[in-house]
């Protein structure tokens, strides 16, 4: 297995790639309300991604029709947006999306809650930012990639919250999936080592039941399997010899 370690210049297009992507959700964070649909938020995002001269990652990539993935409550990820699906007072909705700068590719995703929530949505999306930050404790040249995994585990397991496995996290860089894949629950060993220079996409799906997951008609939308609520987190981080950097803005 071949982890990429980016070179100096890289990394900043990285940085570049990955600013730009915070700005993208600064925006689509302030235009998240009850009436919208989630095609309204898809023409945002890439509207937005576009006007910053970059290029949506997400838009075709194995026929995705769209360039902002919106899942709405049970969904968790890869919603597919539609006019007519519009959002309401008390869901919750998970933004997912990515872009290409100078050939380097970013990747994010944040949950929102759409007006007034319960206190136990609240609960649900602090504690899967929550397990983010337990995991890139471990984010760091020395440490194992599984450490991050085993982080995250520890963390939301006392909740009783389930862990998606089938979908992971992943390194980025030249292309928006690459080695290695990062699953956000324990693995019997401790993986391959992190060193500075790599690029990792860490993004814990958590459903507030059970871990089980099933696939919509459509092809793309995973939602929870018992319909309880899921939530999504995922920065862009890069490796160093202290502590990790989160190129995806952080302060949402
Ligand atoms: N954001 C997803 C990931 O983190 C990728 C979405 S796949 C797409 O890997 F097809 F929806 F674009
Ligand atoms: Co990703």
């Amino acid at each position: 297995m071949a982890i990429n370690i980016k070179s100096s210049r890289e990394i900043e297009l990285m940085r570049e790639s990955c600013k730009i992507l915070g700005k993208v959700f600064m925006e689509m964070e302030q235009f998240v309300r009850p009436g919208i649909s989630t095609k309204d938020i898809d023409d945002l995002g890439e509207k937005l991604i576009r006007s910053y001269g970059c290029v949506p990652n997400f838009l075709n990539y194995e026929g995705y029709p769209a360039s902002v993935c919106v899942s709405v409550n049970d969904e968790v990820v890869h919603g597919i947006p539609r006019k007519d699906r519009i959002l309401q007072e008390g869901d919750i909705v998970s933004l997912d999306a990515g872009l290409i700068y100078k050939g380097y590719h970013s990747d994010m995703a944040r949950t929102f809650g759409v007006g007034e929530i319960s206190e136990d949505a609240k609960l649900l999306i602090e504690r899967t930012k929550a397990s983010f930050f337990e995991g890139i404790k471990y984010a760091k040249d020395g440490c194992h990639l599984y450490d991050i995994s085993g982080a995250i585990d520890n963390y939301i397991s006392k909740f009783g919250y389930g862990i998606v496995k089938e979908l992971v996290g992943h390194g980025i860089g030249l292309s928006l999936h690459e080695e290695p894949q990062i699953p956000n629950f324990k693995q019997w060993r401790r993986g391959p080592k992190l060193r500075s220079g790599m690029t990792l996409a860490i993004e814990p799906m958590i459903n507030m039941g059970g871990a089980d997951v099933c696939w919509l008609d459509d092809d793309w939308t995973v939602v929870s399997e018992d319909e309880s609520l899921s939530a999504h987190y995922e920065n862009t981080v890069l490796i160093t010899d202290g502590e990790p950097e989160i190129l995806t803005l952080i302060d949402m």
